[in-house]
Parts: structure tokens; C-alpha cells; sequence
């Protein structure tokens, strides 16, 4: 882990459907930043909370690698990498910290439109694409079900119609998608939305105390928005 900072190191995605919402909910704790020429980070003014814009795959492990302190990332995003961790006999390394109320989505398992659904047992010898291979084999095992993990990291609604597997594991949020790709959710295999990660244990240097600080003004700042 990381050695002791003074300041506390926040990841939130760059660009995507997290990413102003996460802004909008940590400005509305009263923090505000100074965007630096590359605007990948930001210099926390108001507070010593600064910001680094990444991809939302790399926050688990920044926080992991005590690279950053916290992150704003789908739970979707966290139980994959939780997973990934654990069936290479890692231990866990960072956990969920507070659910944030936003970009809801959820995990689910889609069939062509044509098929008639009835059961898990029907994905048995089947190719099945996703993104999330380790959140898909373990639903599977937990069904008894062999089928085949098609890892593909986007666009995962056309495999079908590429040839490239029968059914596909994928998030669903207005289900435009799967629509559109003549595909129909069977199954959900994960209810998710944005989350602020954070490492398994307290901070035990200044950052637990700015850690606490944020989580008061965001458990305040939720209060007020529902
Ligand atoms: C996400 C997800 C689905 C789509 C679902 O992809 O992977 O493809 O959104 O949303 P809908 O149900 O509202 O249609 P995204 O657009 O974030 O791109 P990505 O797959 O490249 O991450
Ligand atoms: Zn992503
Ligand atoms: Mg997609």
C-alpha cells in the first residue's frame, strides 16, 4: 500500500456516464479543483481532495496499488475485479464504501428475441459474450450450467449477430441496446449504480480524517437529494 499522504486522491471516470455526475456529487460536498494543463488531474482547492480523471476499469486498481485513495466506479466495475482478484487467490483489496444513488444499471443476461426462454439449463454447451467473464462464470457455476465465456471488452450486443456466441452478459440501463440488436434480457445477474470505492481498511494517517469528513458532506449531500 501506498506510504503516508497528506492528501487525499480521488479517481473518477474521464469521460462517460459517470462522469459529471461524480463531479456534480463531489462539488456539491463543497470540494472544488484547479484543472491542471491535461486536465487529467485535479488540484483540490477548497480541501486537499484532489481528483484523477481515468477509465472506470483502472479504478479498482489504483486502489489496489494505493495509486489513489477512493474511487467513483459502477459496482458492476468492482465485483467483476473483486472476483478476477479472488479466483487468482489474491485477497480483496478494495471494497464498496457508500452506494451514491446514480447511473443505475444492472447486470443481465440477454437471448435472441426468437428464442423461447426457459431456464439457465438453456445456456448449457452455449457460447456466451461478455465483458464480465468472472461475474458470468460465477453465476454459472452457481446454475450447474457449462457454457462457454466469450470475453470481449465492448460492443457486446452485435456478437450474436457476428456468429461469435448465442447469448450475451452485459449491462442493461434504458435497454435501447439490446432492442436495437434484436436481444432480450432473460436473467439479472447483478443490480448495480455508482459507488464510492475504497481500500478494505481505514486510513491511518491524515486521510482517515478527510476521509470521514467526505463521508459526512456526501451522506448530507444524498439526504438532500432524495
Ligand atoms: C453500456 C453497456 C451497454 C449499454 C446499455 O455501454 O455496455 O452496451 O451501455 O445501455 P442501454 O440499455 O441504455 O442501451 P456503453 O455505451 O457505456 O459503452 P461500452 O459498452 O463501450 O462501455
Ligand atoms: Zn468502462
Ligand atoms: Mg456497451
Amino acid at each position: 500500500s501506498a506510504a503516508a499522504r497528506d492528501r487525499l486522491r480521488i479517481a473518477i471516470q474521464k469521460s462517460g456516464r459517470l462522469a459529471e455526475p461524480a463531479r456534480a456529487l463531489l462539488a456539491a460536498c463543497g470540494l472544488s479543483w484547479r484543472e491542471s494543463r491535461d486536465r487529467l488531474f485535479c488540484y483540490g482547492e477548497t480541501l486537499p481532495v484532489d481528483l484523477l480523471l481515468v477509465r472506470d476499469d483502472d479504478i479498482p486498481g489504483l486502489i489496489a496499488d494505493g495509486v489513489c485513495d477512493l474511487g467513483v466506479v459502477g459496482r458492476n466495475v468492482l465485483l467483476e475485479q473483486d472476483g478476477d482478484r479472488r479466483g487468482r487467490g489474491h485477497a480483496p483489496a478494495f471494497r464498496e464504501w457508500r452506494s451514491l444513488g446514480f447511473g443505475g444499471c444492472r447486470l443481465a443476461l440477454a437471448v435472441p428475441d426468437a428464442w423461447q426462454w426457459d431456464g439457465p439449463q438453456q445456456l448449457a454447451g452455449k457460447r456466451i459474450a461478455t465483458s464480465y467473464p468472472a461475474l458470468l462464470s460465477q453465476w454459472l457455476a452457481e446454475q450447474g450450467v457449462d457454457a462457454q465465456v466469450v470475453l470481449l471488452s465492448g460492443s457486446v450486443e452485435i456478437a450474436p449477430r457476428l456468429g461469435q456466441a448465442e447469448a450475451i452478459c452485459d449491462l442493461v440501463s434504458s435497454g435501447a441496446t439490446l432492442v436495437a440488436n434484436q436481444l432480450k434480457p432473460v436473467q439479472t445477474l447483478i443490480e448495480s449504480e455508482a459507488v464510492l470505492a475504497g481500500p478494505v481498511d481505514k486510513f491511518d494517517d491524515v486521510r482517515g480524517e478527510l476521509a470521514d469528513l467526505l463521508l459526512r458532506r456526501l451522506d448530507g449531500a444524498m439526504r438532500v437529494r432524495n
